[in-house]
């Protein structure tokens, strides 16, 4: 059976994805790559993951012939980068930061994350060819990466975030903020806990909960998606709260909690205890939604709701 290629291409094209620069060196020494979407994580033992490349890719040659390669999964931010990655653009590398990994391929400063892979398997595939490569390195920054659907880029997170900035009633940011299966809690003044929250100012955007947890507990916020919206009908005050994960080193105040147990019975805000329960049982399967509603009753909107 054949197809219009261009009606197959678009029908696949409706699958998000995010996307990747593929890296290696050429016999030169120099490096080369292309922005590639065809990105899967394939095993966790042994590590392996999969990329395809077109056979009419200049680099087919120096990558069907490389020793390894590395993935980085492009943030948010870095559009511009899959555009150079994706043209013949003179030198590709002259546009961004970059070294080589612990096996040697380049990787990225400021992507959502990469992987340094050796080759581990070529599977000829039509007019592609699947590189395998097992895992030799990995990094993973905890920033949002850039979605692909459709022929056109989506950032949510940067989404969300101008939206916030352009909201212009003071309110309160909260985070949830994770770090390896446990999230940060600061005490509420009355002997219990909390989450982080900051009065965000009429011309701030995320920035200010950013700020505010570098300045007073001394960590790396990379906010995430919105995770909750809801007044407190007793102050009044709106509140929108974020997810987000927190960079390495030990927080100035506050403690971190296991998801699966937080101190529900020291959380005296009947909100933030819901909520934090709330975040308990959907992290076991990421099906996070989004709480609107005011401090006791709302609803949770599902992100990705199932036909
Ligand atoms: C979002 C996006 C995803 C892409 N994914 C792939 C891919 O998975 N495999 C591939 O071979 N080319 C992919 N391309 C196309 C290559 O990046 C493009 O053809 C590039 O110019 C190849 O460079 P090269 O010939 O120097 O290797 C993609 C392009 C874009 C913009």
């Amino acid at each position: 059976m054949t197809f219009d290629a261009r009606a197959l291409r678009d029908a696949f094209g409706a699958f998000l994805t995010g996307v990747t620069v593929v890296t290696t060196h050429n016999e030169e020494g120099a490096p080369i790559g292309f922005t590639a979407n065809s990105f899967t994580s394939v095993s966790l033992d042994p590590p392996l993951l999969l990329v395809c490349l077109a056979k009419t890719s200049r680099n087919y040659a120096t990558l069907t012939g490389a020793k390894g390669f590395a993935v980085n999964i492009l943030a948010e931010d870095q559009k511009d980068l899959s555009n150079t990655f994706a043209r013949p653009v003179e030198d590709r590398f002259a546009a961004v930061a970059w070294k080589n990994g612990p096996f040697g391929s380049p990787v990225f400063a400021n992507v959502a994350a990469w992987f340094d892979c050796a080759m581990h398997e070529l599977v000829d595939a039509g007019d592609h060819v699947i590189l395998i490569g097992r895992v030799e390195g990995f990094d993973n920054s905890g920033r949002t990466g850039l979605g692909y659907a459709r022929g056109g880029y989506f950032t949510p997170a940067l989404a969300e975030k101008t939206l916030l900035a352009n909201a212009d009633a003071s309110l309160l940011l909260g985070v949830v903020a994770e770090r390896d299966g446990e999230i940060l809690m600061v005490e509420d003044g009355n002997g219990g806990w909390t989450l982080p929250f900051v009065e965000k100012a009429e011309s701030e955007g995320l920035e200010a909960l950013e700020d505010h947890v570098d300045m007073n507990l001394g960590l790396i916020l990379w906010p995430g998606l919105l995770y909750s919206v809801y007044e407190d009908t007793k102050t009044g005050r709106q509140h929108v709260v974020y997810r987000a994960t927190l960079g390495k080193g030990a927080p100035k105040s506050g403690r971190f909690f296991p998801i699966q147990a937080p101190p529900l019975a020291e959380i005296s805000d009947s909100a933030v205890r819901d909520l934090v329960k709330r975040y308990a049982a959907e992290s076991t399967l990421g099906n996070f939604g989004v709480y609107v509603g005011n401090q006791e009753k709302g609803r949770v909107h599902a992100v990705a709701a199932k036909g």
